[in-house]
């Protein structure tokens, strides 16, 4: 279903006119809609049901509080990178119980800190972080759930920044060492291990390289069984790819096939950690034309929302699809090619290089879609451009869930050293 569609020639997001946002919030600001993200991970459940998976939001892909309690009141637990992310989904109403801690590089203090809280289960990384997890556990007097991040390096044929399953990726522990982790775990007194788990890339727009990396999952937890190792949870990594207005995105049920064919029988308890997937088509970053300039080879629409806003096609060369706010109803050929790019000073910061867009003029308002995920988790405050509003939309109601930074917010936590206050000696 399409929560985000032009009515009455005005883009809405749900029953709201994008418009309206814009008066109230000001521009740049990145807007999401709620039902959206529900009908995304009730998608979810409803595929992988009858394999009784447990869904984990990547929290990374949007970690507004708001976002992260509209998907834990929808049924979803959280799989987190940082103890920020622990502490925001615990704000947010995740419980301790259903949160699964990833990340190749956890701090002493995070691991103690999780446990504390009382977190569900660590993935590990490294045969020196099992041993700080056993030292942390130890120290507290519990045991830690533990699971072992494999790296099956297999392609997940995504972009090269996003690939994470290769041997030549920082991440998890070659599959074959795999039996070294289980017999170490099994002489720790600080950690149960008795989990596998994986994530080969993000983006994922084509199915046969989960297959794959499931397959040699499968062939693990045999040969860690074979061994005499117990293993009884699976952690199958991220979701699916989305369509970023040029991709076919894989359905839902084809890849429940997959996971089905290859890892239902063994008596695992399943578990994934989408992120792009859930809230990517439920966001767009709404911004607004501050001039038209006519360069020797091209146009450029130069809008106020630049690459500390959204990085991801200056990191990773991606392309989101643009839109006018207002449709203007002109047909297709009089589309003008421009590149849209932002105020910050360097040739990087562009939002789309040769997108079509009609003859917009100053102060038109813009919308990049597919920014749900991975846009403002991203954003940073360079060019001292202050961190932009987020706005959760219901219904006919929408919310500020995020407030606009201003400046001095900004250089709140800076100071002056003491020999440069005024009346000091230089
Ligand atoms: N689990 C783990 C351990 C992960 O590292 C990730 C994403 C996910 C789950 C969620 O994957 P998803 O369902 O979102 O594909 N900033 C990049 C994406 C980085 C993804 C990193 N890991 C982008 O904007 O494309």
């Amino acid at each position: 279903m399409t929560f985000i569609s032009h009515r009455d020639d005005l883009l809405h997001v749900e029953d709201v006119p994008v418009p309206t946002i814009a008066e109230d919030v000001g521009t740049p600001f990145y807007c999401y809609s709620s039902a959206s993200m529900v009908e995304r991970y009730q998608a979810y459940e409803a595929a992988l049901a009858r394999l009784k998976v447990d869904i984990y939001y990547a929290v990374k892909a949007n970690s507004n509080l708001a976002v992260i309690h509209t998907l834990a009141k929808a049924g979803a637990g959280a799989e987190v990178v940082s103890i920020g992310e622990i502490r925001r989904a615990i704000t947010a109403g995740v419980p301790a119980s259903r949160i699964v801690f990833a990340g190749v590089g956890k701090t002493r203090e995070e691991l103690t800190d999780a446990l504390r809280i009382g977190i569900f289960q660590v993935n590990i990384e490294s045969e020196a972080e099992l041993e700080a997890l056993d030292s942390v556990a130890v120290s507290l007097g519990l045991v830690a759930k533990a699971g072992l991040r494999i790296n099956p390096d297999v392609d997940a044929r995504t972009h090269a920044k996003i690939t994470t399953g290769r041997k030549e990726n920082k991440f998890g522990i070659d599959i074959e060492n795999a039996p070294k982790m289980f017999a170490l775990a099994d002489t720790l007194p600080g950690v149960s291990l008795t989990s596998l788990s994986m994530h080969i890339g993000s983006q994922l727009t084509n199915l046969n390289p989960f297959r794959h990396a499931y397959v040699r999952m499968r062939e693990m937890t045999l040969e860690l069984r074979r061994l005499g190792h117990a293993v009884d949870h699976l952690d199958l990594g991220g979701g699916i790819g989305i369509s970023y207005g040029i991709h076919t995105p894989p359905d839902l049920e084809s890849y429940a096939r997959i996971v089905c064919e290859c890892v239902s029988d063994l008596d695992c308890r399943l578990s994934v950690e989408p992120g792009r997937s859930l809230v990517g088509d439920a966001g767009i970053l709404v911004t607004r034309v501050i001039y038209v300039k006519r360069g020797a080879e091209k146009r450029f629409v130069i809008a106020d929302a630049a690459m500390n806003d959204l990085l991801r096609p200056a990191l990773y060369e991606a392309t989101h699809e643009i839109m006018t706010v207002a449709r203007t109803g002109k047909p297709e050929e009089t589309l003008k090619r421009c590149d849209l790019v932002g105020p910050i000073c360097e040739s990087g910061d562009y939002i789309a290089k040769n997108c079509k867009l009609p003859d917009v003029t100053e102060g038109d308002l813009l919308v990049i879609m597919g920014a749900g995920a991975y846009g403002a988790a991203m954003s940073s405050t360079y060019n001292s451009r202050p961190l932009i509003p987020e706005v959760l939309v219901r219904g006919g109601d929408f919310s500020i869930v995020r407030q606009r930074q201003s400046v001095e917010e900004a250089m709140r936590l800076e100071a002056f050293s003491p020999w440069q206050i005024a009346g000091e000696p230089q």
